[in-house]
């Protein structure tokens, strides 16, 4: 078979999708800037600059049962995140990453032709989850904070929608969404999952809710504050049987035994990462203040690990572009809802100096 004949075989509503798309290698950006890989300064992609526990390299080397695949059931996963979480573990399933869950909750209740209300700008992994579903997605425009506008999102709703998605904080905004609004919407009875890929850096949760209401989902991860983003370790709190229906759609090993060990001495070291976790929001509020500073930026307050600035002055590209050739890398941002920006995550205080410095000398440059 020809390789048109073997393309032409594939779903035709893929053929075009455009795909996620995903930051530049680390090797690629060092050789660029000419200096070491451990020299880069990563702040695109809201990473914990801290890394994960010691305890986690520790238990990893002592581990010795790698050629046995991990409990399918997520037995003591999820009772570790019923101690976490303190929701009971029957409301629990883990994934590979929240973005796995996503995914399984798009597969769970989206077919094609359902829709997907979305509060645009938002993560990008939401679209594309529902789009390979074949399913259509209502963007709600936010307002000109980037808040959830409830009214129109209560008017998009329709006999074939599924699902109302919410990042909450938002990214790439940082914006949250009060309790009262998620609950405004929770009561439209449609289902509404709500991202907290974010929620140890804005302390607002909706996990205590989800046993009482029937169609309320909370997704979080330990990518962020755990700094196990290369882990892939996300979790969902889910009424117990929307769980099941998760845990029977899921693929059976999707969280790999060293992912449960990370978890495990993760939750044993938790004041250590508590630690760092306060360490970034007060680096946060400092970055903002200085950032507020430049007055060709334009920040937005935040309750995550990163903080959105629109450009006012010059191209958000080239910004992103000359501190990646300083070794500094940054999201840049163009969205129809949200042009010339870009996203800057939340480093150590080194990596802010370094960080402001670089975005003045491009500054004096452009001017
Ligand atoms: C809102 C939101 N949800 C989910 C994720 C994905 O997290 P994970 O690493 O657990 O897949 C991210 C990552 O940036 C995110 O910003």
């Amino acid at each position: 078979m020809s390789e048109e004949g073997i393309v032409k075989l594939i779903r035709p509503d893929l053929l075009t999708f455009g795909g996620y798309a995903a930051g530049k290698s680390l090797e690629a950006v060092a050789a660029a800037a000419k200096i070491p890989v451990d020299s880069v300064i990563k702040l695109d992609a809201n990473e914990n600059p801290y890394g994960c526990s010691p305890r986690v390299k520790e238990a990893l080397s002592t581990y010795s049962s790698f050629n046995i695949y991990p409990d399918a059931g997520q037995t003591e996963l999820r009772k570790l995140l019923q101690g976490y979480t303190s929701v009971g573990a029957e409301h629990i399933v883990a994934s590979s990453g929240s973005d796995q869950l996503i995914d399984l909750v798009s597969r769970l209740f989206v077919g094609p032709g359902d829709e997907v209300i979305n509060c645009v700008p938002t993560f990008d992994i939401f679209r594309f989850a529902v789009t390979l579903c074949n399913g259509r997605m209502v963007e709600v425009p936010r307002d000109g904070n980037y808040n959830v506008d409830v009214s129109a999102v209560k008017k998009a709703i329709t006999k074939k929608t599924k699902l109302i998605l919410l990042a909450n904080p938002n990214n790439p905004t940082g914006t949250p969404i009060p309790q009262s609004d998620i609950l405004k919407l929770v009561d439209t009875g449609v289902p509404v999952v709500v991202d907290e890929a974010y929620v140890e850096f804005s302390g607002e949760t909706v996990t205590p809710l989800v046993s009482q209401y029937k169609n309320l989902m909370a997704l979080r991860t330990f990518s962020k504050w755990a700094g196990l983003a290369s882990f892939r370790i996300g979790y969902g709190i889910f009424p117990p049987r929307i769980a099941e229906y998760l845990l029977s759609i899921k693929l059976p090993y999707s969280v790999s035994a060293a992912s449960l060990i990370a978890v495990r001495e993760s939750l044993k070291d938790i004041d250590y990462l508590m630690d760092k976790v306060r360490a970034i929001v007060a680096e946060r509020d400092r970055l903002f203040g200085e950032l507020e500073k430049l007055e060709w930026l334009k920040p937005f307050p935040s309750r995550a690990n990163f903080i959105l600035c629109h450009v006012l002055n010059g191209k958000a590209s080239q910004i992103q572009q000359g501190l990646e050739e300083k070794g500094i890398l940054v999201r840049y941002i163009d969205h129809p809802l949200l042009r010339n920006s870009i996203r800057i995550g939340v480093g150590k205080p080194e990596h802010t100096d370094a960080l402001i410095k670089a975005l003045k000398e491009i500054g004096k440059g452009a001017a």
